[in-house]
């Protein structure tokens, strides 16, 4: 077992809505290691960006303790980072801009020569000078990746980063988050609608129920590193995460996998 990174408590979470308070997310109980990379699939509305946002510092738990590396979350800190599905770069500044907004009391220098490294890592040097505008949908979300990536947060908050992209952008930048991870070792905790991607990048897969949101089940994800998502066993997972869901649905599920 390795170091518990984040732990998540007895954690309850309500709304209140025209005056009416809405259970979001229920009981949730779960426990990150350190390098894990946790993937959180559920129906819309089942509370997944909220809870992404309580362990960001951005929202706050109703009741229970959520702690990274033993400290109460209380705010948003550094060694948390957040990716959303719409890239959020600011249009008026060049993509270099955007990447060193991340940094914070360093020189100029020294602000170049990081965004530089991890515009070079997601591969867009070339474009270091463009605008956002300018950019692909894959390219700017790459932008975002790096903005994330260049303070070093421990743990990476994914929220449907890929949501938006076409199918062969999104398998790049899966691959690319799998090299990512390989080597930074942070911890990642991506939410996602798309269970396939689910099943390719995740060590455990986080199942919701709908709303209010609990968690129905925790699958360890056996496929070792790289994951090829044609095998038996590959299909073997994504068909447990989709039976969740037709369950919940209560509708007889006529599909070929
Ligand atoms: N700030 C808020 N005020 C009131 N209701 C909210 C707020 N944020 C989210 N909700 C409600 O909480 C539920 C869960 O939202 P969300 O976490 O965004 O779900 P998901 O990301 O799983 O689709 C939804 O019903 C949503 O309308
Ligand atoms: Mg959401």
């Amino acid at each position: 077992m390795g170091k518990k990174k984040l732990i998540i408590h007895d954690v309850n979470k309500s709304f209140v809505v025209n005056g009416q308070s809405v259970d979001v997310l229920k009981d949730i109980n779960l426990e990150i290691e350190e390098g894990e990379f946790v993937v959180i699939v559920g129906h819309s509305g089942c509370g997944k960006s909220t809870l992404l946002k309580m362990i960001a510092g951005l929202e706050k738990n109703d009741t229970g303790i959520l702690s990274v590396d033993g400290k109460e979350v209380d705010g948003p800190g550094m060694d948390r980072g957040m990716i959303f599905q719409e890239h959020r770069l600011f249009p008026w500044m060049s993509i270099e801009k955007n990447v060193q907004l991340g940094l914070k009391g360093l020189s100029k220098e020294e602000k170049r020569k990081l965004s530089d490294q991890y515009l070079e890592l997601v591969k867009l040097s070339e474009f270091k000078k463009a605008y956002p505008s300018q950019l692909s949908g894959g390219m700017s979300q790459r932008a975002a990746i790096a903005r994330s990536l260049v303070s070093q947060p421990e743990i990476l908050l994914l929220d449907e980063p890929f949501g938006a992209l076409d199918a062969l952008t999104k398998i790049e930048l899966q691959e690319e988050m799998l090299k990512i991870r390989e080597r930074f070792h942070n911890t990642m905790i991506m939410v996602t609608h798309d269970i396939e991607e689910a099943v390719f990048l995740a060590d455990r897969i986080v199942v919701m129920s709908a709303r209010p949101g609990r968690i129905k089940d925790v699958i360890k994800v056996e496929l070792g590193k790289y994951r090829d998502r044609g095998s038996t066993d590959f299909t073997h997972y994504k068909k447990k995460i989709f039976d969740y869901f037709f369950e919940e649905k209560t509708v007889t599920p006529e599909y070929n996998i």
